[in-house]
C-alpha cells in the first residue's frame, strides 16, 4: 500500500508510539466523559429519603430518573372533567336501568357519567350492558367493595392526603388488573412438606429461594406474622400450636420482601435496622401497612374469593382454581402511594360511602 521508500525508511528508524498513543486515547477519552457528564447530568444521581436518625442507615434512596419520572399510566387516567355529553349520550337506557343496588338511588345522570367512566377505567366498553352477564354481577360487588375500602379503611387509603381508590387504581384500563395473585403452593414436586413450598423462583417468592405461600399466609389465611423466639435455648417445641419457628421466619421474610417491592421501598422505610422484630421502634408507615394487611385480608375473604363461581373458568387460578385475589402490589404497583398520590376520590364520592350516601 504504501510507498517503498517510506517501507524502507520506517524499518530503519523504529519508533515505539504505542506510549504517546495510549497517553492521547486515555487523555481524550477522559475529556470526552467530562464533556458528556457536564452536559448530560449524571445519569445514577439519587435522592434519599431520610427514616430515622441522622447515621443510622435510616434512608430510603431512589434514583432520581425513576423518582421524578411521572407513573405512566396516569396519562391515561379519564377524570370527571374528560368527560363529555357526547359520551354520555351514548349510554343505552338498558345500562342506566343496570344501577348496581350498592348505588341505588343514584341520579341517573351522576350514574350516567360514573359508568362511562367505570368503562374507562375497567377497560369494558359495554359494562352492565347486559344484567345477566358475569362481569356485571362481578362490578356490583366491586362498587361495594370500592366504597367499603374509602369508608372503611380511610385510615390507610387517605393516611397523608385525600388519595383513596376507584376502579382505576386497580384495573388502569384493563377487566383484569395487573398483580393479582392465585395460590400456587407447594411449588417443589420432588419434596415433601414444608421443602415443597420454597426454593423454587416465583412470582410469589420475588423470585428467591423463600418460600412461595406468603400471600395465602397472611393476606388469605389470617396466620400471624412474626419470627421464631428471639432468645436461645428456649423451652419451647417447635411442633407445640402457637410457637414460632425459622419456617415461620422465612415466610415473614417472603411477605416483607413482596411488601418492600409492592411499595418500591426498602426495609427501613417501616422498621428501624436495628430492630426488625420490634414494632416500637419503627416509622409511622408500619402502621399504614399493618392497616393495610387487615384491609388486603378483608378484600380478599369478603369480595373477591366469594366472586369465585361468579368467574367463568378461564379466570380461575392454574393450580387450585381458585378466585384471583389482590394484595398490596394490585393498588401500588411500585409506588409509595398508587398513581403517585393522585387524588381518585375527589370527584365520585358516590364511591366514597358504603351504598353510595344516597338516602
Ligand atoms: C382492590 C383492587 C380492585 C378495585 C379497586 C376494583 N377491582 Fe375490579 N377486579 C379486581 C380483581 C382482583 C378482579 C379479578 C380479575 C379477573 O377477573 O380475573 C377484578 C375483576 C373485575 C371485573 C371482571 C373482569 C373480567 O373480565 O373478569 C369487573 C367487571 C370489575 N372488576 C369491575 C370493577 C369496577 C367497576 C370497579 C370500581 C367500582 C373495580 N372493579 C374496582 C380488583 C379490583
Ligand atoms: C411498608 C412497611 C414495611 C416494609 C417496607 C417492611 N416491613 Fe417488615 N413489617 C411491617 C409490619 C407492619 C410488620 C408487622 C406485621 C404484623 O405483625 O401484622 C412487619 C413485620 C416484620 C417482621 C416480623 C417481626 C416480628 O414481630 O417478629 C420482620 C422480621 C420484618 N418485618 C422484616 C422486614 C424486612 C427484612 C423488610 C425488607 C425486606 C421489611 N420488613 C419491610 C412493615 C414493613
Ligand atoms: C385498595 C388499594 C390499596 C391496597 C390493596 C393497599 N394500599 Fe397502601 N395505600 C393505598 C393508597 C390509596 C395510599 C395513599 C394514602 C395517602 O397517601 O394518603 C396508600 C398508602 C400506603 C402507605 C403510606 C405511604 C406513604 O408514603 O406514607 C403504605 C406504607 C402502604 N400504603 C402500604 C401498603 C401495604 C403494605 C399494603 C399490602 C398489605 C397496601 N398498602 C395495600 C391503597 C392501597
Amino acid at each position: 500500500m504504501l510507498p517503498k521508500w517510506f517501507n524502507d525508511w520506517n524499518k530503519s528508524n523504529p519508533t515505539n508510539i504505542f506510549g504517546p498513543a495510549i497517553l492521547v486515547g486515555a487523555a481524550g477519552g477522559a475529556v470526552f466523559l467530562a464533556a458528556l457528564l457536564i452536559t448530560w447530568g449524571q445519569p445514577y444521581a439519587t435522592e434519599s429519603m431520610q427514616t430515622g436518625p441522622r447515621g443510622t442507615g435510616m434512608s430510603v434512596p431512589e434514583f432520581n430518573v425513576d423518582r421524578l419520572a411521572a407513573d405512566p399510566t396516569i396519562a391515561g387516567y379519564v377524570a370527571a372533567d374528560d368527560i363529555t355529553d357526547d359520551m354520555i349520550a351514548e349510554v343505552s337506557d338498558a345500562a342506566l336501568a343496570n344501577v348496581p343496588p350498592a348505588l341505588e338511588g343514584m341520579p341517573e345522570d351522576e350514574y350516567a357519567r360514573l359508568l362511562v367512566a367505570m368503562r374507562s377505567w375497567t377497560g369494558i366498553p359495554d359494562l352492565m350492558e347486559d344484567p345477566e352477564n358475569y362481569q356485571t354481577q362481578v362490578a356490583y360487588s366491586m362498587v361495594e367493595m370500592v366504597q367499603n375500602i374509602n369508608e372503611g379503611w380511610i385510615g390507610h387509603v387517605q393516611y397523608n392526603a385525600e388519595v383513596g381508590v376507584n376502579c382505576y387504581t386497580c384495573h388502569r384500563g384493563q377487566a383484569v388488573p395487573s398483580d393479582i395473585w392465585f395460590r400456587i403452593a407447594p411449588v417443589n414436586e420432588v419434596a415433601e412438606g414444608w421443602a415443597a413450598v420454597q426454593n423454587r423462583v416465583t412470582v410469589q417468592s420475588q423470585f428467591t429461594s423463600l418460600p412461595s405461600d406468603a400471600l395465602e399466609a397472611y393476606l388469605l389465611n389470617y396466620e400471624q406474622i412474626a419470627v421464631h423466639n428471639l432468645d436461645s435455648r428456649v423451652a419451647e417445641n417447635p411442633s407445640d400450636p402457637g410457637v414460632r419457628t425459622w419456617q415461620d421466619t422465612e415466610r415473614t421474610y417472603s411477605l416483607m420482601n413482596y411488601v418492600s417491592n409492592s411499595l418500591g421501598v426498602n426495609c427501613v422505610f417501616c422498621h428501624n435496622s436495628r430492630a426488625f422484630y420490634d414494632g416500637a421502634q419503627v416509622t409511622p408507615q408500619w402502621a399504614t401497612e399493618s392497616l393495610g394487611i387487615s384491609m388486603v385480608l378483608e378484600l380478599n375473604n369478603d369480595y373477591l374469593v366469594p366472586l369465585r363461581d361468579t368467574y367463568p373458568e378461564n379466570r380461575l387460578g392454574p393450580v387450585y382454581a381458585d378466585a384471583p385475589k389482590a394484595a398490596c402490589k394490585t393498588c401500588h404497583k411500585g409506588y409509595q402511594q398508587p398513581l403517585q398520590g393522585l387524588n381518585m376520590v375527589a370527584d365520585w364520592p358516590s364511591l366514597t360511602l358504603v351504598g353510595g350516601g344516597f338516602d
